[in-house]
């Protein structure tokens, strides 16, 4: 059956997101600007450095590939870390996001389109990255690209893919139903969803690269309140579509929780695992 247009829905309930689509392939420019300073922070600095000491006796520029690049945060994260004249190429199958990424980047990069699961070569590439995507691909995405960078000897460093762990402080007896349903809803239809981290490594790792892997949560508290509102929104809403059984409590839950946020009393932490993968054996796995 198809799905109905969302103007004959009727209205959002009371719980939807406004920015986000948490699990969709498709990211609106101002969910990603409000997660920005959040995923900043989270980024492990010990992995880019050690990135940047593997590309020590790199000669030229480095070329990277950033795969499923949005608006370019990773660029505007990474660039400044690396010490070596860089040439990005912002890769993402939205055209507007992979154009906006290329012309705001703080070093030359140039705009490609098209799904990252059709690419067939890495050739030339001496680093990819990526940044909250690989939760979003399959087993066979996530070979495919291990394959393509073992390939073209590329390193490869894969930031905040999500693993599952949210802690909410206060507790409500709420959380680990929406956590159950949430955690379902990213692994459908084949999605890696949290076993994103462990498949990665895993893929990685047979094809003889060191892999060497940090925690990178969101640490999000009464600061965050805007962050934290739509995220809460988005996780809610795919916890609902999920298991629809979940939206009698959801519209009391978000209230409980927006209560403690305005009070500055809720804080949340959200696990993501950043990796890097080098070609030649140096990890700590
Ligand atoms: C959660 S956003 C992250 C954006 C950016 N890396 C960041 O950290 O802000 C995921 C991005 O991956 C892109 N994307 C998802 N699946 C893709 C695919 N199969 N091929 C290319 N791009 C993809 C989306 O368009 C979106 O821009």
């Amino acid at each position: 059956m198809l799905p109905l247009p969302k103007d004959l829905l009727g209205p959002p309930p009371s719980w939807a997101a406004r920015l986000s689509e948490p699990g969709s392939p498709v990211c609106s420019p101002d969910w990603l600007a409000l997660r920005e300073p959040a995923d900043h922070a989270a980024r492990s600095a010990d992995l880019a450095a050690a990135l940047d000491a593997h590309l020590a006796g790199h000669r030229g520029e480095v070329v990277v590939r950033d795969l499923g690049c949005g608006t370019g945060s990773m660029a505007r994260w990474l660039a400044p870390r690396l010490s070596l004249p860089q040439r990005w190429s912002t890769h993402d199958r939205d055209a507007d996001l992979a154009q906006r990424a290329a012309a705001t980047a703080p070093v030359p990069a140039t705009a490609v389109v098209g799904d990252l699961r059709d690419l067939t070569d890495l050739a030339g590439t001496d680093v990819v990255v990526c940044s909250a995507l690989l939760d979003l691909l399959d087993t066979a995405a996530v070979e495919r690209l291990a394959g393509l960078c073992a390939d073209a000897g590329a390193a490869a460093l894969l930031t905040l893919s999500v693993t599952g762990e949210v802690a909410l402080d206060p507790p409500d007896p709420v959380d680990a139903d929406v956590a159950a349903a949430f955690d379902a809803h990213q692994r459908r239809e084949g999605r890696l969803g949290p076993d994103a981290p462990a498949a990665v490594a895993d893929a990685f790792a047979r094809r003889g690269f060191g892999i060497t892997r940090r925690a990178s949560p969101w640490r999000l508290g009464p600061g965050d309140a805007a962050l934290v509102e739509e995220w809460l929104r988005g996780r809610l809403d795919a916890a609902c579509a999920q298991d629809p059984s979940a939206a009698a409590a959801a519209g009391p839950y978000l209230e409980r929780r927006l209560t403690a946020l305005a009070a500055g009393t809720l804080h949340a932490t959200v696990g993501h695992a950043d990796l890097l993968a080098l070609p030649a054996a140096g990890g700590d796995r």
